[in-house]
């Protein structure tokens, strides 16, 4: 088959690594893709990410059988529905799906609809009401854009002061475009993160092994918020008991009342969740695999990945046995100095032996091939060192053992990611 990738992250190339590995698979065109993917044969070609007719165009041009829509932009602005509409089949939701993801207000309200436990809330509509409910409320509180804002429309207020910038940032000055039009305001929950990316064909849901993403930019969570630093699978906060409560109280719920709804969810359904001392709740739905969680839950999937996409693009995920190996997973990032602000990029890469470690591999995102066919930086997060094995303790330590061997003027990365996780690990062999 030929496969068109929608995308060209980190993510995206660990779909490419995967999809690659399938006997099924003879071409894949990735747009725009990276370097990485090109070193590995996939056909990259310049077409944005949110430029749909130029994406349908050149899929029908290509006669591509098979479309995977990985990022967020693209899904919410209906390239599903476009693509379908063009005769070709699709992995990911549609437009009136993907709003899980697209509107923040959307998603507290389906979840107050249906009773499916997250955070209290209020929607503003207006930067008055909204600054008039800041008097009030309790802090710290949790102030969001509704639209999708690049990870960065989440700002905890501890103080009237904080709420009220913010409000004034989404709502007056429009930092977010039209994103911020309205703006939701929560409650602020504590404990764990967990996420947990699920296939799900609108009627059959199967939960992927659940993961942890490191979102900020510096060593025991401080500086700036990112696309993610790093990762690490499984997670140990999500006990068996814990997952089997979140499949009763959000997962299912969740897939039952958006086909209710007349959005029937077909594609990879994120939830991310808080383990409070409450129970589980649902901190935010994408309509998509995370990134960086997909670079650690894709290895360990072991039943072949197209067979999965293609039964939910066919309603038939029930006929699927989707396997995973007990081992664990963890990604390291490499960013460019200054990420998640300004960085220069055009810095030629050395990957050293990182690719010939054992179970280590590396999943590109802002990476180029210049000219010259020479690898170098084009992006914040420049790539992502992946290792697999038996347990974490084993993962992480070659993971950073492959970061190690990389490097390229500026880069920097975390140094504990996967800490916290092995803090709970040792946790529970003292219990
Ligand atoms: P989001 O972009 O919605 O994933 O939010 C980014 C991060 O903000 C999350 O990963 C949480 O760490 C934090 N966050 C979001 N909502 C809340 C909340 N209600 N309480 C505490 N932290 C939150
Ligand atoms: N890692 C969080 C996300 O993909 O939004």
């Amino acid at each position: 088959m030929t496969i068109l990738i929608v995308g060209g992250g980190g993510r995206e190339d660990a779909l490419v690594q995967k999809l690659l590995k399938s006997e099924n698979v003879k071409k894949i065109y990735a747009l725009p893709g990276n370097g990485g993917m090109a070193r590995r044969g996939a056909i990259c070609v310049p077409i944005g990410t949110k430029d749909i007719e130029g994406i349908v165009a050149f899929a029908r041009a290509r006669a591509v059988d098979f479309a995977v829509v990985a990022p967020d932009d693209p899904l919410v602005l209906g390239a599903i529905d476009a693509l379908e509409a063009a005769g070709i089949q699709c992995f990911g939701p549609n437009r009136r799906a993907a709003i899980i993801e697209g509107s923040k207000a959307f998603a507290k309200g389906l979840m107050a609809r249906h009773q499916i436990p997250t955070a209290d809330y209020k929607v503003f509509e207006d930067a008055t009401a909204a600054g008039e409910y800041a008097a009030r409320c309790a802090y710290p509180i949790v102030v969001k854009a509704d639209g999708l804002a690049l990870g960065k429309g989440v700002m905890i207020c501890k103080d009237r002061a904080e709420a009220l910038c913010a409000i004034d940032a989404i709502m007056n000055r429009g930092v977010f475009g039209e994103s911020g039009r309205s703006v939701v305001m929560e409650e602020f929950l504590t404990g764990p993160e967990v996420s947990v990316l699920a296939f799900t064909d609108g009627t059959t849901l199967v939960p992927m092994v659940a993961s942890m993403d490191h979102k900020r930019a510096l060593d025991g969570d401080l500086g700036a918020n990112t696309g993610g630093m790093g990762a690490v699978a499984p997670n140990p906060f999500y006990t068996p008991e814990i997952a089997a409560r979140c499949m009763r109280e959000i997962f299912l719920p969740t897939m039952r009342a958006m086909r209710s709804e007349g959005r029937t969810f077909r594609g990879c359904l994120y939830f991310g969740l808080m383990l409070t001392a409450d129970g589980p709740k649902v901190i935010e739905y994408n309509c998509r695999f995370g990134d960086p969680e997909a670079q650690v839950v894709l290895p360990l999937l072991k039943t072949d990945l197209l067979t999965i996409l293609k039964a939910v693009a066919e309603g038939r995920l029930a006929e699927i046995d989707v396997e995973f190996s007990r081992g664990a997973a963890c990604c390291v990032v490499l960013a460019s100095g200054g990420y998640p602000g300004e960085y220069e990029t055009g810095k030629p890469i050395s990957l050293g032996a990182a690719e010939s470690l054992e179970d280590t591999h590396i999943c590109h995102a802002g990476s180029a091939l210049d000219a010259n066919g020479a690898l170098v930086t084009s992006g914040g997060r420049v790539l992502g060192v992946v290792a697999t094995a038996r347990d974490l303790p084993q993962a992480v330590g070659r993971a950073y053992r492959g970061a190690e061997q990389i490097s390229f003027e500026g880069a920097y990365y975390r140094r504990d990611i996967g800490q916290r996780a092995l803090g709970a690990l040792a946790g529970e062999r003292r219990a």
